[in-house]
């Protein structure tokens, strides 16, 4: 990676588009051009990344021109919307919506799991929900070793998840709670400060919310496992970033704790947490600002027959969106498959 590739972030005044200015800083990701984009309201805005200042532009159709590179981060309306014109253009996109993810001719890809997948792309590469991604991380190592059948997961999702409006929402509310005040939720339906909601997207047909069923069709389309059985409650807490998830997990055979501590100390990504005497345990507040994923207490499922009960945490807007992303981008770069054009 020798030369700089001209690169655009669509969304860049938001909470993952910020993540990527500073991830982009951090790892040295080169660049040679930055464009900032987002809608009119933020045209004109200056955006610190590194020591230099940006203009922030307002997107449009010919925004892309001349782009090796564009990291998406805006809504799924928006994200299909700009796009393919990207794409016409000739850049890469790497997308963070829910827009292409499930599209049979899009890749779907978290690096540590699936990175072969990517050289298939024709301009659109889908990174999955950021409660996917640190799930297959953890699923991926273990079925290598001892084919998993079933997983159960519940999730506890960090209100950043939901966008820049709802970190104010949280923000805003938890005083008012504390002074007994009236509280006019805007962005959930109800209260957040304090409270627990377990709808997280609309809910389908069959019971499940679409943040749900998004965990399973994405964990089989990453893992190639179209036969593994998903059952997932997605629930919305009052944290401010760090996505949380316990999982049960099923296996053809047995496994110990041991085992499955061992394989995933050796999972690229992957970090335990795990001594209770010590009260060790992976917690958003210590994964927030971190890349990799922590796990933690991992032990028998005391019920069931060859299954792993077990906890984990990562940083939503870090691993589970802007990172991923632009790792996708450097293994793309290392591999040859994406140079700098012209
Ligand atoms: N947050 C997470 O943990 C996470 C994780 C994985 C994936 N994602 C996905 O990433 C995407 C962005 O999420 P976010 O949390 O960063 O949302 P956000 O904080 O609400 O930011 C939205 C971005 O979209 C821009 N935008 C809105 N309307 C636009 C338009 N008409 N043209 C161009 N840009 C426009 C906004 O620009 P203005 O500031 O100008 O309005 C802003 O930069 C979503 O699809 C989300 O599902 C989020």
């Amino acid at each position: 990676m020798s030369k700089g590739f001209k690169v655009g972030i669509l969304g860049a005044t938001g909470n993952v588009g910020q993540e990527f200015i500073k991830v982009v800083v951090e790892r040295k990701f080169p660049v040679s051009e930055l464009r900032l984009l987002a809608s009119g309201r933020s045209e004109g805005k200056l955006m610190k990344v590194g020591d230099k200042q940006i203009k922030v532009i307002e997107a449009k159709p010919d925004s892309f021109k001349g782009l090796d590179l564009v990291f998406v981060s805006v809504s799924t309306e928006m994200s299909k919307a700009f796009a393919p014109i990207a794409a016409a253009a000739g850049a890469i996109c790497i997308d963070d919506s829910n827009a292409f993810r499930m599209d049979p001719g899009v890749p779907l890809i978290v690096p540590e799991v699936n990175m072969d997948d990517a050289k298939t792309h024709k301009g659109i590469i889908a990174g999955p929900n950021c409660v996917t991604i640190p799930l297959v991380m953890v699923l991926n190592q273990l079925n290598k070793v001892n084919k998993i059948k079933r997983i159960t997961v519940d999730t506890y999702q960090a209100v950043s998840g939901t966008g820049i409006a709802a970190i104010e929402e949280l923000r805003v509310q938890t005083p008012q709670v504390l002074a007994g005040e009236k509280i006019n939720p805007t962005v959930y339906p109800h209260q957040i400060a304090f409270n627990c909601l377990p709808e997280i997207d609309v809910t389908l047909a069959n019971g499940y919310t679409n943040e749900e069923q998004k965990m399973v069709n994405e964990t089989r389309k990453i893992m190639h496992v179209d036969d593994m059985l998903i059952s997932c409650t997605c629930v919305r807490v009052p944290v401010f970033l760090g996505h949380s998830e316990a999982v049960h997990i099923d296996f053809e055979k047995n496994i110990t704790p041991e085992e499955v501590r061992n394989i995933l100390a050796k999972a690229p990504g992957v970090k335990i947490q795990d001594d209770m005497k010590a009260h060790l345990y992976p917690m958003p507040i210590d994964a927030a600002n971190k890349d990799d994923v922590y796990v933690g207490r991992i032990r028998q499922h005391n019920t069931l027959k060859n299954s792993i009960a077990l906890w984990l945490a990562t940083d939503n807007i870090r691993k589970g969106a802007a990172l991923n992303a632009i790792q996708v981008a450097e293994e793309m770069a290392r591999r040859g498959w994406l140079t700098p054009k012209g």
